[in-house]
């Protein structure tokens, strides 16, 4: 079985191509899966560049979709042909979330998907929506669940909201796309004016250029009236989080997603207290909350934007041009 492993010290050219074991047949409650697909995230390269420390050999990747080639005794959940994709947080099944860090993740605290096949318990996995290909269903483990987790789950939104979006990674697409189906105005913004008019493309009512107006809170006011924003979908962090203080409605919510800007800084305390706003750090989501946005991408039509896939073999070449922020929306891996 073709895999790829991070290999200590890790940097993106320490990836290794290995030949490893087939992982067999399924046993009781399990499922063989043959993966198709993953996609990048922020997360992974976090990983494979060695900025999260990881175990020698690591298989990286947390996102994974593919067909289900062989189900164990016992399993009712999924056949054979069923179209898959992974679950985040395997131990999260329902409810609030039980752990806040990466151990049971795929990918960082175990091993991930950039590999041809494996042999795993069925909370591992969900069902696809059907429609989507390989691929498609690889953008929804992390980027997907996490903009839907922000906006449905801990929103909640409602039709008629005013949405920010921050950026134009995987995340902050599929936030777009999800706010213009449930309902929402959407703000966005992007350094670049040609990523923009893409946004326009995506239906983003309003756009905003944050290289050239560093002060985008303010425009966003403006833009609203006066009102702010409803739900912010924050991926900067400290960075950005001043100017979304400044943009949220009163009584507004901030759901705090990324670190793209750091992991610490000065955040105007007071001007949030007075905003009456919900501050709300989340990663990713439940598997229960997976199966429902399943259900509502195959209700709503939503297919994730999708900007490059590469072969598994070019898996360093895409971290790369992650990193050189040119991407709009997800970068995949067919495998
Ligand atoms: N908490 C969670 O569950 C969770 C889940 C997924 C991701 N995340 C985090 O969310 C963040 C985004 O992840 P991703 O996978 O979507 O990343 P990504 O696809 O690599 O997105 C990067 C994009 O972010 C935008 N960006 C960079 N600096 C920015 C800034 N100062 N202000 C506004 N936008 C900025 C850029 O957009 P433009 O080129 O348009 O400027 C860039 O293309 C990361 O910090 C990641 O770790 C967290």
């Amino acid at each position: 079985m073709k895999t790829i492993a991070v290999r200590n010290p890790a940097t993106l050219e320490s990836l290794e191509m290995q030949d490893r074991p087939d992982p067999g047949d399924p046993g009781p409650g399990e499922i063989r899966v043959r993966i198709h697909a993953s996609s990048l995230n922020f997360h992974d390269y976090s990983v494979v560049s060695g900025v999260m420390p990881t175990e020698d050999g690591r298989i990286p990747m947390s996102d994974g979709a593919g067909e289900v080639e062989a189900v164990g005794q016992g399993v009712q959940e999924f056949a054979v042909g069923d179209s898959v994709v992974s679950t985040f947080f395997p131990p999260w099944l329902a409810g609030p979330p039980p752990l806040g860090d990466f151990s049971q993740t795929p990918g960082d605290g175990i091993d991930g998907y950039a590999r041809e096949a494996v042999v795993r318990p069925v909370n591992y996995f969900t069902r696809a929506p059907k429609g989507y290909t390989h691929e498609e269903a690889a953008t929804l483990t992390t980027a997907g669940l996490t903009a839907w987790r922000a906006l449905v789950v801990d929103g909640p939104i409602k039709a008629g909201n005013t949405v920010l979006t921050l950026g134009t990674g995987g995340v902050s697409i599929f936030a777009v796309q999800l706010a213009k189906m449930m309902g929402a105005k959407v703000i966005s913004t992007s350094s670049s004016d040609a990523k923009l008019e893409r946004l326009k493309g995506l239906g983003a009512d309003h756009v905003i250029n944050y290289k050239t107006e560093p002060e985008w809170g303010k425009r966003v006011m403006e833009l609203t009236g006066g009102h702010g924003a409803d739900h912010i979908v924050e991926v900067g962090g400290p960075g950005t989080l001043p100017q979304s203080i400044q943009a949220v409605a009163i009584g507004g919510h901030i759901a705090l997603i990324g670190v793209l800007t750091g992991v610490a800084g000065d955040i105007p305390t007071a001007r949030l207290m007075a905003k009456q706003a919900r501050l709300q750090g989340l990663i990713v989501g439940s598997r229960s909350q997976q199966q429902e946005f399943v259900r509502a991408l195959e209700v709503g039509g939503l297919k994730p934007v999708i900007d490059r896939t590469f072969p598994l073999e070019g898996l360093a070449e895409a971290f790369r041009y992650e990193a050189s922020g040119q991407h709009f929306g997800k970068i995949c891996i067919g495998i």
